[in-house]
């Protein structure tokens, strides 16, 4: 079913017998050396040594730490998360494995707080924007005059698990919102999480529900490749088995007379590297002994290089001009400068004839608002003069009528006496 979401490999069309008339194809009869190369190769790569980064997403508890520790028979400690941050967060965890002289650098990128959120944009933005952030930081380290890209450590994410919770019903909403949004920038492998939580009808029921959800949504998986016909045989038959149900413990349980990392139940032990209990050995391979490489080079290939050609077009790069003729990288990279240059100068007007208005505006309303206080000034001083002539005014009748009062005083005691006077004489007389 997966199969129409797919798309041909690169070594589909490198694998394809040579067409061209001119070459001939001779098998040599001496010993030249280049039967050495791929020895090379595998020399190299061992001396280098190989990296591969794998990003969990899965809501909290659903089982990412068991899992990861189950697949690498190695318990990765690793703290358990709340259900209550406000944002999604990853944890990244770097881990240095050798299994017979092979070193692994291995990165784990778990989330923290996925599906805790109201909104879903809280949950899946931060995925999307770690994955980008991987290859910008590749993007820069290619851009820079003097690169080092061989001791670089490379962090883009080649697979993507996406746990999927065992509802046994359907997909949630977020999980397509969130394998919508990073299905062009990693490679997802999707898998029931806790896969023993379903009954073996149910669980096929869910995994054909899922995949019918996943193609409906056009959300594009990781496609195995498909080199040849034996290659397309073996990615046939693992396409049937997606989603992998997963089951993750790290405790050995007794089965007859062997103990095998399982989990016991009341009714039996579910093992998790027995294939017919669970699709967790299929993932291993998948990962670790198959499709590593091809996973890595899809990486670099496509999603990668699909970032890379958006990022520098958004940029205004381009490989051709207007007329359909190549144009060289440094023509366009000077008409580029002059063109930022123009803008800037343009931009540069603009704010001085912006800011030209603006202190115009602001000058005329300074002169307003000086002209109503002046007015204002003139008025309270015009009142004030004419407060002033009228108390000068009310003074001076104040002043008349106290020398009026003193007059009167004065007539008065004057008569006063004059009466007292009298009187004393009529006295007088009468004695
Ligand atoms: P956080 O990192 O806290 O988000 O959790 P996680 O997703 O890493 O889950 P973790 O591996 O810590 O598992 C949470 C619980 O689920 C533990 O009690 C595990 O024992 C249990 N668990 C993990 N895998 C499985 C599984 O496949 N089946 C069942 N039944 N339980 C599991
Ligand atoms: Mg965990």
């Amino acid at each position: 079913m997966a199969t129409a979401l797919r798309r041909l490999g690169p070594c589909a069309r490198m694998r394809q017998p040579l067409q061209n008339e001119n070459i001939r194809c001779l098998t040599t009869r001496d010993h030249f050396g280049f039967e050495c190369l791929p020895t090379q190769l595998v020399t190299k790569s061992l001396q280098k040594g190989f990296t591969f980064n794998i990003l969990c997403v899965g809501e909290t508890g659903i089982g990412k730490s068991t899992l990861i520790n189950t697949l690498f028979n190695t318990n990765l400690k690793d703290s358990k998360s709340s259900h209550f941050y406000s944002n999604v967060g990853l944890k990244v965890k770097t881990y240095e494995l050798l299994e017979r002289n092979v070193p692994l650098k291995l990165t784990i990128v778990k989330t923290v707080g996925y599906g805790d959120q109201l909104s879903k944009e809280a949950s899946y933005k931060p995925v999307v924007e770690y994955i980008d952030a991987q290859f910008e930081l590749y993007l820069q380290e290619e851009l820079k005059i003097k690169r080092s890209l061989a001791d670089f450590h490379d962090s883009r994410i080649h697979v993507c698990l996406y746990f999927i919770a065992p509802t046994g019903h359907s997909l949630k909403t977020l999980d397509l919102i969130t394998m919508k949004s990073i299905d062009s920038k990693v490679n997802i492998i999707p898998l029931i999480a806790k896969a023993d939580a379903l009954s073996k009808s149910d669980l096929q029921r869910f995994k054909s529900n899922v995949m019918r959800e996943l193609i409906s949504s056009g959300i594009r998986l990781y496609q195995f490749p498909a080199y040849d016909e034996t290659s397309a045989q073996a990615s046939a038959s693992t396409d049937g088995l997606l989603p992998f149900a997963v089951v993750g413990s790290m405790e050995e349980v007794k089965v007859g007379k062997r103990m095998v990392r399982g989990r016991q139940y009341p009714w039996g032990v579910l093992q998790v590297e027995n294939e017919n209990h669970c699709d967790l050995v299929k993932l291993r391979d998948i990962l670790l002994c198959t499709n590593m490489e091809d996973l890595k080079e899809q990486t670099h290939t496509y999603l990668y290089e699909s970032y890379r050609s958006n990022k520098l077009q958004k940029l205004g790069f381009t490989d051709v001009g207007p007329d359909n003729q190549p144009v060289s990288f440094q023509e366009l990279y000077k008409a580029k400068r002059q063109e930022f240059y123009d803008q800037c100068k343009k931009e540069e007007a603009e704010l001085k004839q912006r800011f030209m208005q603006r202190v115009k505006e602001k000058e005329a309303t300074f002169k307003d608002a000086e002209k109503e206080l002046q007015d204002k000034f003139e008025h309270l001083k015009r009142v004030q003069q004419e407060e002033i002539i009228k108390l000068e005014e009310d003074r001076r009748k104040l002043e008349e009528e106290i020398v009026d009062f003193y007059k009167m005083k004065a007539a008065f005691e004057a008569s006063q006496t004059q009466v007292c006077t009298n009187t004393k004489k009529d006295k007088d007389r009468k004695k």
